[in-house]
């Protein structure tokens, strides 16, 4: 039986944090052993608001690194940067002219991206297009990704469905694949607001290079309701709730486990269990990450995943191309 076929991708505009590990990229990594996987770093998703060119190309580097660390096997998964097929952009644009306005203009992450901004780029705007062009340009079955995703993976459906009604039965309508624990972690700061790497308070956010002592500081303090009970209660106590779901999602134990665990002590304990299963899994994963950075094996593996992502992607345009109306020469 032929495998299904996973895609997904994180954009390299940050420092990764627990919560893109916990809500994708640990998925990523199961994945792998079953399925026909392609892991890319969203190069050309991170200009979509400004970069400055240096750093851009660390944190490329740096995510494609980390996505080695965690455990994704080259020889396994194909790993590759976005920006080096050019078939996203050039699918990208097929679908922005399939795309309603309104449909953007319904996009909650552009209404939280662009709030309060003085000026706000059209590639913040037709993202959304680009994201269904990466997913429909490999026939991806399942689309490993957080909570957020899901209205970005909405619109990618029925632009699928458009096009194979418009010219013909051509892309699979791909699932969404999203934990049940650890879709949305929040931030340290607001439990209100999710876990993000462009947060410009550090303090709010674990990133997966954090230091061992940075982690055990930020989670003493991360902010917690005045009470004393470890209890998951997302409504009356949504930052313990918080805590709860990292530590399960970290740990591999239930919420009622950890809830029995720590009963009657206070958030004490309970802060320094969380910040020790914290650093026991991520402290390996830097070392990798080391090892890998100095290794220079990365540009290899790089231009290895671009060849066997550069196939498939030539094969679905030049069908989308041809069905299109294109004169192929
Ligand atoms: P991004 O950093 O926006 O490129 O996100 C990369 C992946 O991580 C996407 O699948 C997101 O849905 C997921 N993700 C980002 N932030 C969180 C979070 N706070 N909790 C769970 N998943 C997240
Ligand atoms: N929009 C996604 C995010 O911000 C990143 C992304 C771009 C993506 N293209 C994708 C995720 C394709 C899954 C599949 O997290």
């Amino acid at each position: 039986m032929t495998k299904l076929r996973v895609l997904s991708g994180m954009q390299p505009s940050g420092q990764p944090t627990l919560g893109n590990y916990i809500g994708a990229m640990r998925n990523y990594v199961k994945l792998q052993h079953t399925h026909d996987c392609y892991f890319m770093v969203v190069d050309l998703h991170a200009i979509t608001v400004p970069q400055d060119p240096g750093a851009l190309k660390e944190q490329t580097e740096s995510v494609a690194a980390l996505y080695l660390a965690a455990g994704i096997d080259p020889s396994q998964a194909t790993i590759f940067l976005q920006s080096s097929v050019s078939g996203h952009a050039e699918l990208g644009w097929l679908l922005t002219t399939l795309t309603y306005m309104g449909e953007l203009e319904r996009m909650t992450q552009f209404k939280d991206k662009s709030e309060g901004k003085e000026s706000v780029g059209v590639g913040l705007f037709t993202y959304p297009s680009l994201m269904a062009a990466d997913i429909l340009l490999y026939n991806a079955d399942l689309v490993p990704v957080g909570d957020d995703q899901k209205q970005h993976l909405e619109l990618t459906r029925d632009l699928a469905h458009r096009f194979n009604g418009r010219f013909g039965d051509t892309f699979k309508i791909p699932q969404g694949y999203i934990p049940e624990v650890g879709a949305r972690i929040m931030s340290l700061d607001d439990a209100s607001k999710k876990m993000s790497k462009s947060n410009p308070n550090a303090g709010s956010y674990i990133a997966m290079l954090d230091a061992p002592d940075v982690i055990r500081k930020k989670i003493s303090r991360a902010v917690t309701d005045s009470g004393r009970e470890v209890k998951f209660d997302p409504v009356n106590k949504p930052e313990v709730s918080n805590l709860l779901s990292i530590y399960s999602a970290v740990t591999d134990q239930s919420v009622e486990e950890i809830e029995a665990m720590y009963a009657g002590q206070g958030y004490g304990p309970f802060k320094k269990g969380l910040a020790e299963a914290v650093v026991a899994l991520l402290e390996p994963l830097q070392q990798k990450y080391k090892d890998i950075r100095e290794s220079g094996d990365l540009q290899r593996i790089l231009r290895e995943g671009r060849e066997k992502a550069s196939e498939q992607a030539e094969r679905t345009l030049g069908e989308v191309k041809s069905k299109m109306g294109y004169v192929i020469l």
